[in-house]
């Protein structure tokens, strides 16, 4: 039985790992370490906590003492590292707090784990480690810098963050790559495009747009909407990392990515769109309208791309587009992006549709002041 420390499994990503895991693998020991920012909530993973396997700890991954104790405490044969500062609009405001949590949190946790693995020395002096531990590293496309109208992010594109934020993640892929040299520690690093499913938290496009149509609000879209990003179900990533770290070859960096190449004026059409369809097909959807007078619930006309789109400032030093070519991982892991877009979509926004209890909670804090302060009163 594998014990797996799951950083940030408490965020998107993270806690639909941490399902994806306990189904796919149910004799696994979880134990998750969070400390709880706007971005991760205990309600995402209530259910998983009643699971006597998994072992919930709110810390923070830049504290050696919280590290150092769960390390002491389990017997961690894996760690994947999710946690970190993720949003790249957040990065543009307050840089410092992503160079502390996704460089210095991620070299703490390589320290710490380093130590706890080492079991001797070699005769150069490199240590040895207890068999079958590695540290998985889950990075970004966008450390690969924005690509022009062609061309794809391969394993061996160079490095060139643009944002604080994927300058924050390139440099903690450099410092897991300097571990794995410098002390030959058994890691891998996989670099992924943009997620899109249940628990995205709405600051980011898709789980935004889909709150704000319920709201009845403007669709803020950036500059003119052109940039493209590579989209992927996030479940398929979270299959993905789990190949990745049971099968991938130590030391290697593997791309995934959803062959998934959307305009950001697309998305958010194809989001009112959807948002229209699901609900003349299904009326109750209706009741997740926010203004919900009788009026707004009947009529739905007011659900056009003209009534709800709005171009916005675009944001500073804003990436063009990412595409991930993910032969690699393919050829070596026999992964692929199951989930057509069509349908991953649908199954997002009618997630969103049934779960508005979940945004509630998750949005009942600061979300609010910073909206306001994103977006203005639109
Ligand atoms: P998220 O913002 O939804 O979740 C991050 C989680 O980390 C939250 O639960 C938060 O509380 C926790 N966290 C933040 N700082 C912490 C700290 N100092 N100590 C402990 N926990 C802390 O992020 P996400 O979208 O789930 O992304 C997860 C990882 O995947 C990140 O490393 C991100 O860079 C990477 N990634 C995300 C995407 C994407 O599209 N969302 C794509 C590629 C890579
Ligand atoms: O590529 C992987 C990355 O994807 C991850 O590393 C990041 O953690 C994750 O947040 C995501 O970054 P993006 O910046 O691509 O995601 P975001 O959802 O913020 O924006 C997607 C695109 O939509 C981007 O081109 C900016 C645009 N956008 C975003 C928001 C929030 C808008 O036009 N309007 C908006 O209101």
């Amino acid at each position: 039985m594998n014990t797996y420390l799951v950083t940030g499994g408490a965020g998107f990503i993270g806690s639909n790992f941490v399902k994806y895991v306990l189904k796919k693998h149910p004799n696994t020991h979880l134990v998750i370490l969070d400390n709880l920012t706007y971005a991760g909530n205990l309600g995402t993973i209530k259910d998983d906590l009643t699971n006597p396997k998994v072992t919930f700890i709110k810390g923070n991954i830049s504290n050696p003492r919280v590290v150092k104790e769960i390390f002491e405490k389990h017997p961690i044969d894996f760690v994947v590292n999710f946690a970190a500062e993720s949003h790249v609009d957040r990065s543009i405001e307050n840089p410092q707090l992503f160079l502390k949590t996704n460089i210095l949190g991620t070299q703490n946790l390589l320290d710490t784990a380093k130590k706890s693995w080492t079991t001797g020395k070699d005769e150069s002096g490199y240590p040895i480690y207890r068999k079958g531990v590695k540290f998985l590293q889950v990075s970004t496309d966008e450390v690969y810098g924005s690509l022009g109208e062609t061309g794809y992010f391969t394993e061996t594109t160079p490095l060139d963050p643009r944002s604080p934020y994927s300058a924050s993640k390139a440099a903690a892929d450099m410092i897991v790559t300097a571990y794995a040299e410098t002390y030959k520690m058994p890691v891998n690093i996989t670099r992924c495009s943009n997620n899109y499913g249940p628990y995205h938290f709405p600051e980011k496009l898709i789980p935004l747009i889909i709150k704000n149509i319920l709201e009845k609000k403007k669709l803020p879209v950036y500059g003119d909407g052109s940039n493209v990003r590579d989209w992927l179900y996030v479940e398929d990533h979270c299959k993905a990392i789990d190949s990745v770290l049971l099968h991938g070859r130590t030391g290697e960096v593997y791309n995934i990515g959803g062959h998934n190449e959307k305009k950001n004026i697309d998305i958010v059409k194809i989001i009112i769109t959807t948002i229209k369809r699901l609900m003349e097909e299904n009326p109750g959807y209706k009741s997740a309208l926010k203004e919900n007078n009788d009026s707004q619930q009947d009529n739905l006309e007011w659900i056009t791309d003209d009534y709800l789109i709005t171009f916005v400032k675009d944001r500073l030093g804003h990436d063009h587009r990412y595409a991930i070519d993910p032969t690699k991982i393919t050829n070596e892991l026999g992964w692929y992006p199951e989930t057509k877009f069509e349908d991953g979509i649908v199954k997002t926004i009618r997630w969103y549709l049934e779960n508005q209890d979940w945004v509630e909670k998750v949005t009942s804090g600061n979300y609010r002041k910073y909206y306001r302060q994103m977006y203005g009163n639109r």
